[in-house]
C-alpha cells in the first residue's frame, strides 16, 4: 500500500466516519488508538487527530507527543484534536458556557487559507463540543468563526498544522468533504488513487507475494465478506485456495445448492459438505439460545477441522474479517486501550495452528461490496441481507428438529421471495421469519386446526447495532400471510414484529 493518512483516535463516536470520508475521497487511511501509535513511515502523508468524549482538563485526558509530528507532517485536529493542539501550545481552552451541539454557520472565513479554499460564505457546519478555544497561542492564527464560536478554525503560521472545531465528516457540515479534500490533496499532496481497482491489483500482488505456493483453506458462508475474500484469494493463488461450504441444516431453502453453484461458476475450488445430520444430532433437545449457539459453533469447528485435515500441507486459514472487527477501540474509561482479539472473530480455535490471512481486514462493508463489484461478483451475493452464523437455529424458538426447519424454510422462502418480487428486498436491511413455540387455534374449511405461529421480521439498520422495523405495505403483508397459511403445512397464524432495537433485538434468540 502506498500513500496513506493516519487518524489518531481519541475515542470520538465519529472517528470511523472520518475514515470513511477520507476513503470516499480515494485516499487510504488507518485508524490508530492514541495510546498504541504506529511508526510513521514515508508513506504517511498526513495525520488527523480525532475528537473525544474527554475534555483537555480531565485527569485522564488522552494525549500524544504532538511535538514529534507537528512541523514534520501536515496535521489536522478535529474538535478535541484542535483543542488539544491549541492547549498544548499554551492556548486557552475553556468550558463553553453552553454545550454547543448542532448546526452553525461560518460567519467569517479566510478563504485564501489552503484548508478553506472554495468554502462559501455562511457555510453550514456541525458542532458538537463542551469546551471551546478562547485564546490561541501567538503563532496560531484564526481562519474561521461562527456567530458563537470565535475560533472555529486555525492554522499554525509557517506550519501545516490546522485545527477545526466543527466536524467536517458529518453530512450536516455541507462543505465538510471540501475541507477534507483541501487537507488531503492540497496540503498533504495525496494522489487520490485508492480505488476498488487499485485495491484489487495491489491486494492480489501482496497476497501472491505473501502466500507463494502455500495452500489456504477457508470456510464460506454465502455471505458478502467471505465470498469477496475468497475471490481475492482465488485471483492470487487459484486452485491453492481450498474452500469449504458446510450445510449445517440451518440454511435458507435452496441456499446450499444455489450458493454452491455460484461459487463453482466463479471458478472457486469449493467443496460442499452435507453435515445436516451431524448438526441436528448435536442440537437434539437443546432449548437454551446460548447453548444452541455453542453447539452449532462447536459442530462447525469439528466438521471444518475434519475437512481441513483432508487437505495435505495447508499453511493458512483464510477469513473474511473486515475493518470494523479489527479496529482497536479506545477505552473511554481509562488510560488502557481495549484491544479486540479479532482473530477469534471467525470463531475458529487456535488448535488449527494455521496462520491467518484476511484480505479484507482494512475495508468497511460498503468498500467490500465495491471491491466485489470490481471483480464481477454477482449482485445476488453482494446485495444479500446479513444472515446469522447459527442460521435458522436461532429463529426456531426452543429445540430444533428437521421438521421445524422444514416449516421455517418454507415460510422464510415465501417471505423473502415476496420481498424480491415486490422490489422491497433492497429497501430492507435484514428480514426473516421466526417459528414460535406456541400453537394457536384456527379453522380451515370445516376443520378446527391447532398449529404453529410464525412471526415475520423486517428491519432497517446501518450496522445491526440499532434497528427499526420496516413499515411494509399492508397489501404485501396480507398477500404473504395468505400464502404462508395456505401453502405451509403446520402453520395457521402469521404475525408481524413491530419492535425496534433497542429495546428488542433483531433475532428473537
Ligand atoms: P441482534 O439479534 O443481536 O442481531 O439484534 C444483530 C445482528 O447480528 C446477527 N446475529 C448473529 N450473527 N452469529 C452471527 O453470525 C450470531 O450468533 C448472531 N446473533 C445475531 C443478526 O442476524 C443481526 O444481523
Amino acid at each position: 500500500m502506498a500513500e496513506k493518512i493516519y487518524i489518531f483516535d481519541f475515542g470520538s463516536q465519529y472517528t470511523q466516519l472520518i475514515a470513511r470520508r477520507v476513503r470516499e475521497l480515494n485516499v487510504y487511511c488507518e485508524i490508530h488508538p492514541y495510546n498504541h501509535l504506529p511508526i510513521i513511515d514515508q508513506d504517511v502523508k498526513g495525520i488527523i487527530l480525532s475528537g473525544s468524549p474527554h475534555s483537555v482538563f480531565d485527569k485522564e485526558a488522552p494525549s500524544i507527543e504532538l511535538d514529534s509530528i507537528r512541523g514534520e507532517l501536515p496535521v489536522l485536529g478535529i474538535c478535541y484534536g484542535a483543542q488539544l493542539t491549541a492547549h498544548e501550545a499554551g492556548g486557552k481552552v475553556l468550558p463553553s458556557e453552553i454545550r454547543e451541539y448542532g448546526r452553525a454557520n461560518l460567519s467569517f472565513i479566510n478563504d485564501t487559507n489552503p484548508l478553506l479554499r472554495h468554502i462559501t460564505a455562511n457555510s453550514q457546519v456541525w458542532m458538537s463540543h463542551g469546551d471551546t478555544i478562547r485564546e490561541l497561542p501567538p503563532e496560531f492564527k484564526k481562519i474561521a468563526s461562527t456567530e458563537s464560536v470565535e475560533i472555529a478554525a486555525f492554522q499554525v503560521e509557517e506550519e501545516q498544522t490546522y485545527g477545526i472545531q466543527f466536524h467536517p465528516e458529518v453530512t450536516h457540515s455541507e462543505e465538510g468533504l471540501t475541507v477534507l479534500k483541501n487537507f488531503l490533496v492540497d496540503i498533504c499532496g495525496c494522489e487520490q488513487d485508492w480505488t476498488p481497482a487499485h485495491y484489487v491489483d495491489s491486494t492480489v500482488a501482496e497476497l501472491k507475494e505473501k502466500l507463494g505456493n502455500d495452500k489456504v483453506v477457508m470456510g464460506l458462508s454465502g455471505g458478502v465478506d467471505s465470498s469477496v475474500a475468497a475471490v481475492l484469494l482465488h485471483k492470487a493463488i487459484g486452485k491453492n485456495l481450498y474452500c469449504i461450504f458446510v450445510d449445517n441444516g440451518l440454511l435458507r431453502k435452496y441456499e446450499f445448492e444455489e450458493v454452491l453453484h455460484s461459487y463453482q461458476d466463479m471458478g472457486l475450488n469449493v467443496k460442499g459438505v452435507d453435515a445436516k445430520d451431524r448438526f441436528y444430532e448435536a442440537l437434539k433437545g437443546i432449548k437454551d439460545p446460548e447453548a444452541k449457539r455453542k453447539a452449532i459453533g462447536k459442530t462447525f469447528i469439528e466438521v471444518f477441522d475434519d475437512e481441513a485435515h483432508q487437505i495435505s500441507d495447508v499453511k493458512w486459514l483464510g477469513q473474511g474479517t473486515i475493518y470494523p472487527d479489527v479496529i482497536e477501540s479506545v477505552s473511554v474509561k481509562g488510560p488502557s486501550a481495549t484491544i479486540k482479539s479479532h482473530h477469534n472473530v471467525g470463531g475458529l480455535p487456535d488448535f488449527m495452528k494455521l496462520k491467518v490471512v484476511e484480505p479484507l481486514n482494512t475495508l468497511f462493508k460498503d468498500e467490500v461490496r465495491r471491491v466485489g463489484k470490481e471483480m464481477d461478483v454477482k449482485q445476488e451475493i453482494l446485495g444479500r441481507h446479513p444472515f446469522p452464523g447459527p442460521g435458522l437455529g436461532i429463529r426456531i424458538l426452543g429445540d430444533i428438529t428437521s421438521e421445524k426447519v422444514r416449516i421455517l424454510q418454507d415460510v422464510d422462502y415465501i417471505f423473502i421471495k415476496g420481498l424480491k418480487d415486490h422490489k422491497l428486498y433492497d429497501d430492507v436491511w435484514q428480514a426473516g421469519a421466526m417459528l414460535l413455540p406456541v400453537q394457536s387455534v384456527g379453522v380451515m374449511g370445516d376443520e378446527r386446526t391447532y398449529e404453529q405461529v410464525v412471526s415475520l421480521r423486517a428491519v432497517t439498520s446501518l450496522d445491526g447495532m440499532t434497528a427499526d422495523w420496516v413499515h411494509l405495505p399492508y397489501k404485501f403483508l396480507a398477500e404473504i400471510s395468505n400464502k404462508i397459511i395456505n401453502q405451509v403445512k403446520g402453520v395457521n397464524r402469521v404475525v408481524y414484529d413491530i419492535s425496534s432495537k433497542p429495546p428488542a433485538t433483531i433475532e428473537w434468540e
